[in-house]
């Protein structure tokens, strides 16, 4: 593990607060005052989640789902039942508590990659047939990305680096940090 000091400030706590504002003020508009239930992506996402909802001005509910991909480098509790599709192996790891059926669902993931993840999740959350249906991200790494989804809100575009920090972990540390910052010397091996 890096020491908290070790590790290079990417976006301070100031600009993510300033972007997460702007994106509820943008989600607030969007939704021409209809209901909304934002569903997040457990873990990564709980901390911008929380901080996201309380900047949009509406009547908003929220929810949880956990996925885990092959190759993901926290490796999840064991869990029988694994899901396949052509997008590789997504586990589902918990699954909503609510129907979606006819909501305005908001996604809410942390950082957008190879995008295989969001590819399973929007075909899962599709199939409850939202009323309708957007993306949010706080991270976009485009370089990386091996399948064509994009997210309708994106906090920061972000190089090929990987980062922690403001819900965002390497083998489970770093998600309390306030900011978002590199990890040096990522190796892939390391990620598995
Ligand atoms: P994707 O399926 O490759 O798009 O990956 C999405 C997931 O990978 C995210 O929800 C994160 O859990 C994880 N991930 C991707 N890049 C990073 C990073 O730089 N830091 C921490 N987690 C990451």
């Amino acid at each position: 593990m890096f020491a908290v000091d070790e590790l290079k400030i990417l976006i301070s706590h100031e600009q993510i607060a300033t972007r997460v504002a702007e994106m509820g003020r943008e989600i607030t508009a969007d939704s021409r005052g209809e209901p909304v239930i934002f569903v997040g992506v457990l873990k990564g996402a709980a901390v911008f989640l929380s901080d996201l909802v309380r900047q949009v001005q509406l009547d908003a509910t929220f929810d949880f789902i956990g996925v885990a991909s092959y190759g993901n480098r926290a490796a999840p509790i064991a869990e029988p039942s694994r899901v396949w599709d052509s997008t590789g192996e997504v586990r589902l790891t918990k699954d909503v508590d609510h129907s979606l059926r006819d909501k305005n669902v908001i996604l809410v993931e942390d950082i957008l990659d190879t995008g295989l993840t969001l590819t399973f999740l929007k075909r899962l959350l599709l199939g409850h047939q939202p009323k309708s249906f957007r993306v949010t991200v706080l991270l976009d790494k485009p370089s990386r990305r091996k399948l064509a989804v994009e997210a309708d809100y994106v906090g920061f575009t972000i190089p090929d680096e990987f980062v922690v920090g403001y819900g965002l972990d390497f083998a489970e540390q770093y998600r309390n940090l306030r900011d978002i910052c590199v990890l040096p010397n990522i190796s892939p091996e390391m990620e598995q």
